[in-house]
């Protein structure tokens, strides 16, 4: 695996779910893979576990880690072409890649969307600059329209408490008081329709994912009915790609609630984190044994370090 930027990177994705499975089990297997190889990881936005999740995989593999704050902690990044800079921004991406490739072996990369130009967002332009000037591997740690790292963490954490042949796994659109990225359902969709699963969306009016991501998976306007028989949901906000980074609904009747669940096959609710509690997700539901976010954000670690593995023997 050269790169690591969504599914199409990998090309048995059955495989992987079992790798970072074995990987739970038996972490310092290959303690030595990434010795004398540093692994950088760049921020333009917070995180609390990809961060730390990321950084423990790769010491699992015996990596360096450096993680770097863009803006706070380093300059300021320019991505225009032909800018003269003569506003906020200190360095250009042009040097500040090329600079990082010159430190690191692989570069892992979060940069959210904007939410205001929707052609820039999914032309992934933050992270295809780095790329282009980096020139060493890149990892996804969040970019404008996925979140590989938490979709493969998500269908390891599905197939690992899996009870039954063909689960059905419902997202769920649920409230929330800020305008999110697409990122996390889309790639979710993109990772369960390479799964042997019953995929089905449900949301509001007007927050169809985009046509690349959700494919024919069906989509139903109410909630109730998508959750019926379901063996996993996954509740999540997102704002509205069509009127692009609209919040166009605050229903609290989407909030997912235990009484919504006893409709389900006794499901497991999953969540990439951070939520808000009894806005996205009630507490009935996040203290009740019906949570595996807390397992789902320690398989995190597992994730990362089945798809550095690859990016290690693949590059080096
Ligand atoms: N799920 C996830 O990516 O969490 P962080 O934003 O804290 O990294």
């Amino acid at each position: 695996m050269r790169q690591f930027l969504s599914v199409a990177d990998v090309s048995d994705v059955s495989s992987i779910v079992q790798e970072a499975l074995a990987l739970k089990h038996a972490p310092h297997t290959h303690d030595k893979l990434g010795n004398h190889k540093t692994l950088g990881l760049l921020f333009f936005n917070a995180s609390l576990r990809t961060r730390v999740s990321t950084q423990k995989a790769a010491q699992n593999l015996g990596m360096n880690v450096i993680v770097v704050n863009v803006g706070t902690e380093s300059w300021k990044l320019e991505f225009g072409e032909g800018v003269v800079m003569e506003g906020d921004t200190v360095e250009h991406i042009k040097e500040g890649a090329a600079v990082l490739g010159q430190y690191c072996d692989i570069l892992g990369v979060r940069a959210f969307a904007g939410l205001t130009d929707r052609e820039m967002d999914y032309s992934e332009n933050i992270m295809c600059k780095i790329i282009r000037y980096a020139g060493v591997p890149v990892l996804s740690l969040e970019s404008a329209t996925r979140h590989p790292l938490q979709s493969l963490t998500d269908l390891m954490t599905i197939t690992e408490l899996c009870q039954k042949p063909r689960p059905k796994v419902v997202l769920t659109w649920a409230p929330h008081p800020k305008a999110l990225p697409q990122a996390v359902p889309n790639s979710f969709a993109e990772w369960m329709r390479c799964a042997d699963v019953e995929f089905v969306i449900t949301h509001p009016e007007g927050y169809e994912l985009a046509t690349e991501f959700a494919g024919d998976v069906p989509v139903l306007y109410n909630q109730d009915e998508a959750l019926t028989g379901a063996d996993f949901v996954y509740p999540k906000n997102w704002s509205s790609y069509r009127n692009y980074g609209a919040v166009l609904s605050q229903n609290r009747n989407w909030t997912l609630t235990a009484a919504k669940l006893l409709q389900t096959n006794a499901a497991k609710v999953l969540h990439c984190l951070p939520t808000r509690r009894n806005v996205e997700i009630a507490d009935d539901v996040l203290d009740s044994p019906s949570s595996v976010v807390i397992q789902e954000a320690g398989n995190r670690v597992y994730a990362a370090q089945a798809v550095l593995k690859r990016m290690l023997e693949t590059n080096f």
